[in-house]
């Protein structure tokens, strides 16, 4: 695989796909490790005297995540300084492009807002306006690589290109892993997503996940199971995939915006769920005190809102503890929440910054990303 030291830079326009998505709360994003992390990657470039164009993507459209990358832009300055283009394949983008100075770096706002994105395949692919202009692709966005996008499959198949420093950094360490008797902390706000694990490895089950497995098990979760649906994360698990999963014992709801924990059979209620309970917390720490290797993926709960990070800051304080266990943590979310909980990151053996990709890795897919950059 080629890397930045691949390539003379200098003077060239550079495509690079950064995953900048990030977690939206009303409307604002928030600081993230994958903002954090891409500025170093743009920062090599600019030194390498690179003219540099980001895309990113944020959310997914229909999705109350899906905005515009102009406040990505204002965060990613605090690590490097970079211009908002607030348009992707127009006119000003062409300007914006064609103007670039050696170590300069602008953002297109979000690629998803041109469906074009979501059509790979597509022979006149509209998105081909902009790499038309560029000279080489970067793609540093391994936490992408799962999809079969425009940015991520056609854009290297037009241009000579290679991988960005953070993609060069998961892939490396994901070939250290030896994943058999692994167990599995799966949570997180994507349950699709983790379908694919199921079968051998024994699943601690929390996040949206926990609640799915309960429902799929014949639990009612009550008014959470409206949230599920409008969140469209319901999914049906066959019930030989089920026997390997453990599900949670109590949950967390909000009473007059406080934690307030409800035991099983306290369900279905009009609350909607927010955390996993203290006596689930308890369980799984005795399952991961006992682990030699553990992939945790997603929160397991809403570790934004305060009060509600309990569940996910117990069972990350645990995996860390555990000294003999080899440690993979997945997931954008999952990194912020390391730094949140304030965890040494030296305590775990790798801390990624994708969720599906990971995932998909883990279970033995080829990553469509990867491919195309081979
Ligand atoms: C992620 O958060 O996992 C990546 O940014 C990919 O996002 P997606 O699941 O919406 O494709
Ligand atoms: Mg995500």
């Amino acid at each position: 695989m080629k890397t930045l030291s691949s390539f003379n830079f200098k003077g060239k326009i550079v495509l690079l796909r950064a995953d900048l998505n990030s977690d939206v709360k009303n409307g604002k994003v928030l600081e993230s490790e994958r903002i954090k992390e891409s500025a170093k990657t743009i920062n090599e470039l600019k030194k390498k005297k690179a003219k540099i164009v980001v895309i990113s993507h944020q959310g997914r459209p229909g999705k109350d995540d899906f905005v515009s990358l102009v406040q990505h832009a204002k965060l990613l300055n605090k690590y490097t300084k970079i211009r908002f283009v607030n348009d992707i394949i127009g006119k000003k983008s062409e300007n914006a492009i064609k103007n670039l100075k050696p170590g300069e770096a602008i953002l297109l706002d979000n690629i998803r807002k041109e469906k074009d994105e979501f059509l790979p395949n597509k022979s006149d692919n509209e998105l081909l306006k902009i790499v038309r202009l560029c000279g080489i692709y970067v793609n540093d966005a391994f936490s992408v690589c799962h999809r079969n996008e425009a940015s991520i499959v056609l854009f290297p198949k037009y241009l000579q290109s290679c991988a960005g420093r953070l993609l060069e950094k998961e892939v490396n360490a994901l070939k250290k892993i030896k994943l058999k008797s692994c167990l599995y902390i799966l949570g997180g706000a994507k349950p699709e997503d983790n379908i694919k694990l199921l079968g051998k490895n024994k699943v601690l089950a929390c996040g949206l996940f926990g609640q799915v497995c309960l429902i799929n098990k014949g639990k009612n979760l009550g008014e959470q199971e409206n949230y599920l649906k409008k969140q469209k994360a319901f999914i049906k698990i066959l019930k030989n995939k089920l026997k390997n999963i453990e599900t949670p014992v109590d949950f967390a709801v909000k009473v007059n915006n406080k934690r307030k924990e409800l035991v099983l059979d306290k369900f279905p209620n009009k609350y909607e769920i927010f955390d996993i309970g203290s006596r689930t917390i308890k369980e799984y720490i005795d399952k991961i005190k006992k682990a030699k290797a553990v992939y945790m993926k997603g929160p397991a709960g809403d570790c934004n809102i305060r009060g509600f990070e309990k569940g996910t800051f117990a069972i990350l304080k645990a995996i860390a503890s555990n000294k003999k266990c080899f440690s993979l943590i997945g997931g954008g979310h999952l990194s912020d929440a390391i730094k949140d909980s304030g965890i040494p990151k030296n305590k775990f053996s790798h801390i990624s910054l994708s969720g599906g990709a990971l995932l998909n890795y883990i279970a033995g897919e080829k990553l469509h990303g990867l491919v195309a950059l081979s």
